[in-house]
C-alpha cells in the first residue's frame, strides 16, 4: 500500500486547500495510507545556521514524514502572486536533505487565480528534483466556490483532480 503525505500551504482553520486534501483523502479510499502533515508553521525559519545536524526537532519531524512517504500532495493557496512564505519555508528545509528527491508529487493550486504560485513552486520542486508531472498538476481557481465540506462541488474540477490523482497514484 502506498504512502501519500499532505502537505497544506495555507495555515488557515478553515482553509480551503484543507478541504481540496480531505476531498482527496475520501477519492483516495482505501488505495493508500495518507498521513497529514499537520502545518508548515510548525517549522521554524528556514536558517542555514541550524541546517546540520542534529536538525530542529521539528524540522527532524517533518523530514521523517517526508522520508517515509512514496508520494506528496501539496495544496496550495497563493499569496501576492507566489507561494505562501510557509509553504516555502518548509520546502527550503528540504533541500540539504534532499527529502522530495525522485518523490512524485500531486500539486493543488486552489485559490482565486494560482497562476504565479504554481508556476514557482513547480520551478522549486523541479530543482530539488521532485517529480511532478503535468497530468498531476492542477491549477483551481475560485477555488472558494467549488469545495466545501462534502467535497469537491464542481463537476469539471471534480474530475480534472480525479484524473491527477489516478496518474499520481499510478506513479507510486
Ligand atoms: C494576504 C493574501 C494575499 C492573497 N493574494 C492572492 C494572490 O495573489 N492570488 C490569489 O489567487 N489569491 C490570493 N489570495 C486569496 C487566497 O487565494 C484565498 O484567501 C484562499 O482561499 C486562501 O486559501 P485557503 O482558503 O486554503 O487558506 C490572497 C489572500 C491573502 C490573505
Amino acid at each position: 500500500m502506498p504512502r501519500i503525505l499532505t502537505i497544506n500551504g495555507s495555515t488557515r482553520a478553515s482553509s480551503t486547500n484543507g478541504l481540496v486534501i480531505q476531498a482527496i483523502t475520501a477519492l483516495i479510499g482505501d488505495r493508500a495510507v495518507v498521513t497529514s502533515y499537520r502545518s508548515v508553521a510548525d517549522l521554524p525559519h528556514f536558517d542555514p545556521d541550524k541546517d546540520v545536524l542534529p536538525a530542529p526537532a521539528s524540522v527532524a519531524h517533518f523530514r521523517e514524514l517526508l522520508q517515509v512517504a512514496d508520494g506528496i500532495l501539496i495544496c496550495t493557496p497563493e499569496y501576492a502572486m507566489g507561494v505562501p512564505g510557509s509553504l516555502k519555508n518548509a520546502l527550503d528545509w528540504t533541500v540539504s536533505t534532499a527529502d522530495l528527491r525522485m518523490k512524485p508529487v500531486m500539486l493543488v493550486t486552489a485559490s482565486l487565480s494560482g497562476e504565479k504560485a504554481q508556476a514557482s513552486l513547480l520551478g522549486t520542486l523541479r530543482v530539488i528534483e521532485a517529480i511532478v508531472p503535468d497530468e498531476t498538476t492542477v491549477l483551481v481557481p475560485f477555488a472558494r466556490t467549488k469545495v466545501d465540506m462534502d467535497g469537491i462541488t464542481d463537476a469539471a474540477t471534480r474530475s480534472e483532480i480525479q484524473r491527477a490523482l489516478d496518474a499520481f497514484l499510478a506513479a507510486l
